[in-house]
């Protein structure tokens, strides 16, 4: 036997016997990043997080929270640590399978020491005790603070992208999903509205507390988890295929709210059919008391300022943009931040497909040219190509203009580029195969161009270099640049 040989096999023995390869390697701790080359310290890697049961008693009052979260998670290497994000309030303790375990607080990392390493392959649950204030979140990709968000008669949590761990411990990044319950404890008589199914409803014995429990049969990203504490009224309706709807809003609302969502029903019927079957369990929104700039794609349960909800239809395209989210970002999710155009682009679109199915033909085309001549007359007037310019390319956004305009409009009118190039059949066939191919799970930019190719049956990537990534706006099939512009129509 060679020197050689004989060298590869005492090595190769060695890593048969456990203790031995232990000792040359040893437990490690966890990377402290999922590996999002847009936000490298978000999530964390050597462990898959399955289940969160985090059990909370809210103070809206005093906004504090007094919260235990019990993660149940799998090891997919061994750990001689793991961390978790959080940026929410006081650690009171943390427990491993049961066992109290060390830890420490950096920046927005929770980093957990187990009193012994944890298996590869092994389940494990992590439960953190916190009490206090939860925080909002700021960072650059976002100009506000995201997360828990008190306004006075109660509480929203709206996420995107990095709120989660400013009011729970958790892997925060989309790449990590997981099932839920949240069990809510608030003074009556506020009520709770949260992502799944509502449980069960606890009234303490002295009828001062009501514990809500809701409950999440889906896997969902953290941005989309939320919890929503005010004086609801609650309206409940049966969508398409006996899909529950529920729908939670202030009271003196009513109406508008009846009138602004008239249509739900009708939308999920035609994304199902043109996307596939609704990703979900149930649907709804939650109408927040105050007025809110934005709305949010929160998983099962959509999240509107009342500002949004007249009763006009003035809220018709961001109703049919959230609702899409639940196919084409929560139940598609993405891989990496820098694909965000996969989320708004595609809601974006179905919107204006909802549109096209409801009033016609005509009324797509109205919208492609009034958009397309927006971004261009952006694009002429934008010149000197200011980083921030609002619509820039969508398939590579800046860090810290993840939600510019381009990646919502011209994501969208890649779409549509797509569609005009390919024909509709082809197209319906490549959003239903996405959809079928990547449903709970995540994808990439890649992974859809794969699949439109393979349903085109030939090579897209000129097309979509031109409208992901090139500066210039490129021309629609079909359409020449001119005949968009302002003023040439
Ligand atoms: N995804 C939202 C939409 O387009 C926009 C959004 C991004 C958002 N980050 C947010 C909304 C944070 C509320 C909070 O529908
Ligand atoms: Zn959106």
């Amino acid at each position: 036997m060679s020197r050689r040989l004989a060298l590869l096999l005492a090595i190769v023995l060695l890593t048969l016997i456990p203790g031995v390869a232990q000792a040359r390697e040893g437990p490690v701790a966890g990377p402290t990043g999922i590996g999002d080359p847009y936000f490298p310290a978000l999530g964390n890697g050597g462990y898959d997080a399955q289940h969160y049961a985090i059990a909370l008693t809210a103070d809206p009052a005093r906004n504090t929270v007094d919260a235990t979260a019990t993660i149940t998670a799998l090891a997919t290497q061994e750990l001689s640590a793991f961390n978790l994000d959080f940026a929410g309030p006081a650690v009171l303790g943390v427990e491993v399978n049961g066992a109290p375990a060390d830890w420490d607080r950096r920046e927005r990392e929770l980093i957990i020491t187990p009193s012994a390493s944890l298996p590869a392959g092994e389940q494990f649950t992590v439960a953190v005790r916190y009490a206090g204030r939860p925080s909002s979140v700021s960072g650059s990709s976002i100009p506000m603070l995201v997360g828990w968000t008190n306004f006075g008669d109660g509480v929203f949590v709206a996420s995107e992208p990095y709120g989660a761990m400013g009011w729970y411990p958790v892997n925060d990044h989309p790449l990590d999903k997981a099932t839920y319950e949240l069990r809510v404890t608030v003074p009556a008589p506020y009520v709770v509205a949260a992502n799944g199914t509502l449980h069960e409803t606890i009234t303490s014995a002295d009828g001062e507390a009501i514990t809500y429990v809701w409950a999440s049969r889906d896997p969902i990203a953290s941005y989309l988890v939320t919890v929503n504490i005010g004086q609801f009224a609650v309206m409940h309706e049966v969508g398409p295929d006996g899909l529950p709807l529920r729908t939670y809003y202030p009271p003196d609302h009513a109406d508008a709210v009846a009138a602004e969502f008239a249509r739900t029903a009708d939308m999920i019927a035609f994304f199902s059919d043109a996307f596939g079957p609704y990703p979900f369990e149930a649907y709804g929104a939650v109408v927040i008391d105050a007025a809110l700039p934005f709305a949010l794609e929160t998983q099962t349960i959509s999240l509107f300022g009342r500002n949004w909800i007249t009763g006009t239809g003035a809220a018709e395209e961001a109703v049919a943009h959230e609702l899409a989210h639940q196919w084409f970002g929560n139940s598609v999710s993405l891989t990496r931040w820098g694909d965000i155009w996969l989320n708004e682009g595609f809601a974006t679109y179905a919107s204006w497909l909802w549109f096209e199915h409801d009033r016609g033909a005509d009324t797509l085309d109205q919208i492609v040219r009034r958009i397309y001549g927006q971004i261009a007359e952006d694009q002429a007037g934008a010149s000197s190509a200011l980083p921030l310019s609002s619509y820039l390319p969508p398939g590579d956004p800046p860090p810290d203009a993840l939600f510019n305009g381009g990646v919502y409009l011209r994501g969208a009118l890649t779409l549509h580029a797509l569609r005009l190039h390919v024909g509709d059949e082809a197209f319906f066939a490549i959003l239903r195969a996405y959809y079928e191919r990547y449903q709970h799970g995540n994808a990439t930019t890649a992974d859809f161009i794969a699949v439109a190719e393979e349903i085109a049956g030939g090579p897209l990537g000129d097309l979509f270099d031109a409208w992901l990534y090139a500066p210039a706006l490129p021309d629609l099939p079909e359409m020449g640049l001119s005949a968009a512009l302002p003023g040439a129509q």
